[in-house]
């Protein structure tokens, strides 16, 4: 391979948290190894009109110093184009014409599984590109700068939501991005101690979330001194009933990528959740027990909806994703210079960087669902028969994998 001298880094699929830090972890690592980087603008839809560019813009130390760390969102933009599906036959040739004219020797590409998609087909036409894992989603194999600090808002927004439904004695149903997994909607909502928290690996009975709904709203209820309660339940977009069913809009339509948009979920819970309370003798007379009834206006508790959607990746990033972003941005480049192309970084631990082939590393991984027994034995809801924790032990010999 010939030595690389400029680095262009792109960033793509959906923003979230870290991408500036690994941006800068990037610009600085290959500055210290007397290479350049320039920003290719709007993710693969720039890479494909680099060349029309006038000119692209260096991350020398100066323009880096003024990137925020800290915030989300990334710098060099994002689009969701997946190069292979661009009616052009000569996209390819275009791309490497552009990365010519701007001399850019490789690639540093930060996203999730789309993108990783885009980095194996790049790096089999010839052009040398190394992958950053980012997604909020954490469906990835390894984990992706940007889930911590979704994770964090999640359950941030999540646990603020309860003095509002606390104040109304609302039911408060939260749907969270995440796509077809789990993780996020899963540690925010345990981060926030939600009572029940709905995950794409647990097809839901809604029989079993009102049974524990009702337990645990009306018990606070009558328990309270000033008769307060809430019950919160944080639902991820992609749910299925049991059946395999998917509830989602189908309105919603489809992403560049060709995916389906998914939402509608929490709207779907609240509309089971408001059957079963409005034909629930049971519940007419907790209302009449506990001095909230009134004929005709107010005869069973309030179901509401909160949808956050971007708010879960926007904003602020959080240290450990900063911390995840600045080193595996750094690994990137020395990937780069050891010919590691079509690899994704999954983590730096003490002087190693550890990698592995970007079309094994962005297959899906759920939650699992093993872990699940253990939060209910804990008394929270997945919206299925609790089942007991066997717990397994196993001692560690040698060194613990860990990312911090
Ligand atoms: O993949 C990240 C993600 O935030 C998903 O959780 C969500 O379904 C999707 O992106 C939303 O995408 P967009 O920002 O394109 O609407």
């Amino acid at each position: 391979m010939a030595p690389i001298k400029r680095i262009g880094i792109i960033t793509s699929g959906g923003d979230c948290g870290g991408l500036n830090a690994v941006i800068k972890g990037v610009s600085r690592e290959a500055y210290a190894m007397g290479i350049e980087t320039v920003v290719i603008p709007n993710g693969y839809a720039g890479l494909y009109n680099l060349i029309n560019l006038d000119k692209v813009v260096f991350l020398n130390a100066e323009r880096v110093s003024k990137i925020e760390a800290s915030l989300a969102g990334s710098e060099a933009g994002h689009s969701r184009v997946k190069i292979s599906k661009i009616k052009d036959p000569n996209k390819y040739e275009r791309i490497k014409d552009g990365l010519k004219k701007f001399n850019i020797d490789a690639l540093v590409i930060s996203g999730g599984d789309d993108t990783g998609s885009v980095v194996v087909d790049l790096s089999g036409k010839g052009i040398p590109c190394v992958h950053v894992p980012k997604t909020m989603d954490l469906d990835l194999q390894s984990y992706s700068v940007g889930g911590d600090s979704a994770i964090n808002r999640i359950a941030i927004f999540t646990r603020d939501l309860k003095t509002t439904g606390l104040s109304h004695n609302r039911v408060v149903v939260v749907e969270v991005f995440g796509r077809y997994s789990g993780h996020t909607a899963l540690r925010g909502g345990i981060g926030a101690e939600a009572d029940c928290i709905l995950i794409p690996e647990i097809p839901v009975d809604f029989d079993v979330v009102y049974d524990h709904l009702k337990t645990t709203y009306m018990g606070r209820v009558k328990r309270s001194d000033v008769k307060a309660g809430t019950y919160i339940i944080v639902v991820a977009e992609g749910i299925t009933k049991a059946g395999g069913e998917m509830l989602y809009d189908e309105s919603a339509g489809v992403d560049a990528f060709g995916h389906k948009k998914l939402a509608g979920s929490g709207k779907f819970v609240r509309q089971e959740l408001e059957k079963r309370l409005k034909k629930d003798p049971e519940i007419t007379q907790f209302m009449k027990d506990t001095g909230m009834y009134a004929p005709g206006v107010y005869e069973v508790p309030e179901v509401r909806e909160v949808v956050p959607g971007h708010l879960v990746r926007c904003g602020d990033s959080s240290a450990y994703d900063v911390n995840f972003g600045y080193k595996t941005g750094a690994a990137a480049v020395c990937m780069l210079l050891e010919g590691k192309t079509g690899n994704t970084v999954v983590n730096v631990d003490g002087q190693k960087i550890y990698y592995q082939a970007t079309s094994e590393l962005i297959k899906r991984r759920g939650v699992d669902v093993r872990e699940i027994s253990l939060y209910e034995s804990l008394g929270f809801c997945f919206g299925r028969k609790t089942e007991k924790f066997n717990c397994i032990l196993e001692e560690v010999k040698g060194p613990v994998s860990r990312h911090l």
